[in-house]
């Protein structure tokens, strides 16, 4: 399994003083060094943390792949298609929440997504829809032609933190082996942390897992680099 280290939160803490530190691209240039396998960033409409500077420097700094994560919104498609990651992740957004709060829903997205998939992959750019572990939200995903899924893992973070997170890691688990039977790559993150990331890592076929926020929590008080390997060697 493969470890994307998403860097928004980086610039959460720089956009708190509107400023220049700290700089996204130091985390960056650390996680890399610290051998993670990807690096991820959300360009939100509402540019609370990463903007439009960040994407073009992150797609030029970038060593490994670079997985932007982003809305169908035309304006973020028009960057995403001038600065051409790698990868992206196609997300809702709405602008009132405290982050991505469910996954896409790719059946209602159905025409938009169709028209929007095969233009990335025409520029040879890998489109991964987050969607919540659902069937049919997985059946769409692969008729609207993305190559690959992240599995919307917030509710089983959430589970774990009540205790009782069986069902949610049980619907994980028929979602990945259903989308590999299918034909799609499989990635998952969201809530995912240094614990509950024990019972993901068990699970076999996920190619990626993209985890931003305990990451760049522990980082505050380890450094990046530590907070980065400890958690390769868990996924490892
Ligand atoms: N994957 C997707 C699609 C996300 O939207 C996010 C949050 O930006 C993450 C992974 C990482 O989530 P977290 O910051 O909770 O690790």
């Amino acid at each position: 399994m493969k470890l994307g280290v998403n860097i928004d939160h980086v610039a959460t803490v720089r956009e708190a003083r509107r400023g220049k530190e700290p700089n996204p691209l130091e985390a960056l240039i650390l996680a890399e060094e610290a051998g993670c396998d990807s690096i991820v960033a959300h360009l939100r409409e509402d540019r609370r943390h990463i903007n439009d500077g960040d994407i073009v420097s992150i797609r030029n700094t970038v060593r490994t792949k670079f997985n932007m994560e982003m809305s169908i919104a035309p304006e973020i498609v028009e960057i995403a298609q001038t600065i051409k990651p790698d990868e992206i992740t196609l997300v809702p957004e709405k602008r009132e929440e405290i982050t991505t709060e469910g996954g896409l829903d790719v059946i209602g997205y159905k025409g938009e997504l169709s028209k929007i998939i095969p233009e990335f992959k025409n520029k040879n750019i890998e489109v991964s829809l987050f969607i919540d572990p659902d069937l049919d939200q997985i059946k769409a995903s692969k008729n609207v032609g993305a190559g690959f899924i992240e599995i919307h893992t917030g509710s089983y973070a959430h589970a774990f933190e009540q205790g009782d997170y069986g069902e949610q890691l049980q619907l994980i688990k028929e979602s990945v082996s259903f989308a590999l039977s299918i034909g799609l790559g499989v990635n998952a993150g969201h809530g995912l942390d240094y614990k509950n990331v024990i019972e993901i890592v068990k699970i076999p076929g996920i190619e990626t897992l993209n985890i931003g926020h305990s990451i760049i929590a522990k980082s505050i008080f380890t450094g990046i680099s530590r907070a980065v390997k400890e958690m390769l060697e868990i996924i490892r």
